[in-house]
């Protein structure tokens, strides 16, 4: 929603009947080759259409559509659906739809173009993204989307590439490497378009990297600019647009050789633009390693902030940083939504972020000003915000500067994470999905820069040691669909999901919040109450957002289905209780009022190793050299405690468990590379590699019969 549009929403100008109107009034685009910035600021002259990531520039994913109500929702059936092809892996895409046409990303950054009424496929772009890179990211091997302008589409791919393709083909036209993932860099971001600049960031805080954000002309693929959000080696310079900023502010508050670490400050979600200031607003990331101590003394500017950028140069304009010298892995990516809203009874220009460190902001979008911020969740970091915004933190909590596991809420997980919110001008509500899993942080003892395996300065050995704790992580699992008012940062409503890593959220003008869960239900919400006036059972874990949309008179609601993501694939036995999801099955869902389709079939449980593992018979020292590698090496994919979260093989149920050869041929040669599973002869001998074998087998006997207990 345009800005003017929605500051007259908030004086009350149009209320729900200007909806009404602009959506009966709905004229259609003439597809991809009539996107550009025109067409995404007034979005809601064709209302039906879903242009870019956040819907309008505004990210605030709110639809003016109202066919599909709060009175006739229980109406929604299935209109079609389309099976998404490859392995099973998290899919987090926002589909587009330009000219009846949606353009869908998925797991491997694989492009879709299917007929937005049938489902009837038109072609689909596959980058072939090297297997090896799953081991060069944190966070699964999603990808959240495409951006449209002038006939084209571009995808940024998990390997590096941001790539342009020919909206009618399919076929690519220029691709660049915007990121080298041999250093750690991954993208699963949406890259955005704003004044023919496609702008595009990347992530790999956990990797030892820089972060930066580059814009590229959308026509040729020739670099326009690029900003660095944190200083690199002293006496280097960029030749960037970062290059002064960072030399006046950020430097100063970095010490020692942080350099070495990358310093993390990526930009791997938010991008929004507000076109009536002309500023673009990036989110970064944690700094790099999250250890402080090993990072750097200081505030470590622009780790955990927002910052406002001109477009066509890159210039900074300003900065707000929400945590500084994060330790706690607390980006600031979460997306940023802009809006025109009424507080203490004077209309004010904001933006809004309820990032990773549990506190829902709110800034004046122009000046970067602080206008107030409190917890959506429950926090131990912080005792709240000074007058400028600035956290009072726990300084006990820094597990650093302690040495001792320390336990933190949110946990590095978030209490939000980039699952989309959404703000409803008609309500003056936003929709968040709220996660809660506490984390315990303990400094590594020793600190080597690794080539493969994160490099976060912290052990992951903290939490399975001490029952207690991982008791206390587990009952702090919980999920909520929070309707939070940013006017007097209270819940107006809130529905608990029992299990956190839940689906991201659009708002309709027909008083309606659509969300998936981590169970695989995709539910509908009365806007005004959090009633639930809809569910569907899925049988697979939904973390993507819904988007809705119209084609031909017709209004259907689309979401992607497909679990994982950092916290399936790594919280392992801390979230046992939560979804484990056997089935997941990749599809796209969509419904429309009347579909009749019938719901695909659950899929078969997958065929695990039924017999009992075999005895456990190695001394504890063996157990403890294999527990303190898995954890290290291994529980980022496989899971905490060798604990699988549903998206990986659980190793305790492997068939290579009992296979002692089979298992140095996969750890060790490399068996499974093409699989995604890389060799780890570079980091772990065949001596370590075979004590993770036993303390796998240790675990499997700890755990006997978990698996049997569960559901499915
Ligand atoms: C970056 C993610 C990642 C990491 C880290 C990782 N793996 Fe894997 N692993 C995979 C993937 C993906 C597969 C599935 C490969 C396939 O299906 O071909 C796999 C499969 C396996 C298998 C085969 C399982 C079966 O069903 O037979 C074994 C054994 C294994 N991994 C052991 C390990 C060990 C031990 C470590 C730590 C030293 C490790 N993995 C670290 C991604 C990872």
């Amino acid at each position: 929603m345009s800005g003017l549009r929605s500051l007259a929403m908030t004086l009350g100008l149009l209320g729900a009947s200007g909806c009404a109107l602009a959506a009966g009034a709905a004229s259609s685009l003439g597809g991809a080759a009539a996107v550009d910035g025109a067409s995404i600021i007034h979005a809601d002259r064709h209302p039906g259409e879903w242009l870019t990531y956040g819907r309008t520039y505004d990210e605030q994913r709110y639809s003016p559509l109202t066919q599909i109500n709060d009175r006739n929702v229980g109406r929604l059936g299935l209109a079609w659906h389309y099976d998404i092809p490859g392995d099973r892996r998290v899919q987090e895409g926002t589909p587009l739809i330009a000219g009846g046409v949606m353009y869908l990303t998925t797991a491997w950054s694989r492009v879709v173009a299917l007929n937005a009424a049938t489902g009837k496929r038109l072609w689909v772009f596959h980058p072939h993204v090297p297997r090896s890179a799953d081991a060069h990211g944190c966070c699964d091997v999603g990808n959240r989307g495409v951006a449209i302008w002038r006939g084209r589409v571009y995808v940024g791919t998990y390997d590096g590439r941001l790539i342009a393709l020919d909206a009618k083909t399919g076929r690519p036209l220029w691709s660049v490497r915007t990121a080298d993932y041999t250093k750690g860099y991954t993208i699963t971001g949406a890259p955005i378009v704003v004044k023919g600049r496609v702008i595009i960031g990347n992530g790999g805080g956990e990797f030892a990297t820089r972060g930066y954000v580059t814009a590229y002309d959308a026509r040729t693929g020739k670099e326009d600019w690029r900003f660095y959000t944190v200083p690199g080696k002293p006496g280097v310079r960029d030749g960037a647009a970062s290059d002064a900023v960072l030399a006046r502010i950020a430097r100063p508050t970095w010490h020692g050789q942080y350099w070495k670490y990358g310093g993390g400050g990526n930009v791997w979600d938010a991008i929004s633009y507000d076109p009536s200031s002309d500023l673009l607003y990036i989110g970064t990331g944690n700094g790099s390693p999250w250890n402080g101590t090993v990072r750097s003394p200081g505030d470590n500017l622009f780790i955990t902030s927002i910052v406002a950028l001109r477009p066509q140069s890159g210039h900074y304009v300003w900065h707000f940083q929400e945590v500084p010298r994060d330790v706690w892995d607390y980006d600031a990516d979460q997306q940023i939504i802009l809006a025109d809203i009424r507080i203490g009874g004077k209309v004010r220009r904001v933006l809004m972020q309820a990032p990773k460190d549990g506190i829902f902001y709110v800034l004046d979008r122009t000046t970067g000003r602080f206008i107030s911020g409190r917890p959506y969740t429950p926090i131990n970091w912080a005792r709240g915000l000074d007058s400028s915004g600035r956290p009072i933190e726990n300084t006990g909590r820094f597990y650093d500067l302690t040495g001792k596991p320390t336990l933190a809420m949110p946990g590095a997980a978030g209490g939000h994470n980039w699952q989309p919110m959404s703000y409803d001008p008609a309500t003056g509500l936003v929709y968040l999905p709220v996660s809660g899993m506490a984390f315990t942080y303990a400094a590594a003892k020793r600190v080597s820069l690794r080539k493969l395996g994160w490099n976060t300065g912290d052990a992951f050995t903290a939490l399975p040691e001490n029952p207690q704790v991982v008791a206390q992580i587990r009952k702090s699992l919980t999920g909520f669909l929070v309707a939070w008012n940013p006017a007097t940062q209270r819940a107006a409503w809130s529905v608990p999901l029992g299990t956190p890593w839940n689906g991201g959220v659009v708002s309709t003008a027909g008083n309606l919040v659509f969300q998936g869960d981590s169970m695989g239900r995709f539910c509908a919400y009365r806007a005004t109450d959090g009633r639930r006036l809809w569910s569907v059972e899925t049988h697979t874990g939904i973390v993507a957002p819904p988007v809705t949309y119209e084609v031909g008179g017709r209004q259907y609601v689309a979401v992607e289905i497909g679990w994982g993501g950092a916290f399936a694939l790594a919280a392992g036995q801390l979230a046992l209780d939560s979804q484990v999801n056997e089935g997941n099955v990749p599809r796209l869902l969509v419904f429309r009022l009347g579909g009749r389709q019938a719901m695909p079939a659950p899929p078969p449980p997958p065929q695990w190793m039924r017999d009992p593992p075999p005895p456990a018979t190695v001394s504890a020292q063996a157990i403890a050299l294999g527990r303190t590698k898995f954890q290290s090496f291994c529980s980022v994919c496989h899971g905490d405690s060798a604990v699988s979260g549903g998206v990986l093989p659980d190793l305790r149920y492997a068939q290579a468990l009992v296979n002692p050869g089979l298992w140095q041929r996969i750890v060790r040669g490399g068996l499974l590379e093409p699989g995604g599973m890389v060799s780890f002869a570079g980091q772990l001998t065949p001596r370590e590699i075979e004590a993770v074998r036993d303390y796998v087998i240790y675990r499997a006997n700890q755990t006997q019969g978990e698996r049997a207990a569960r559901p499915y």
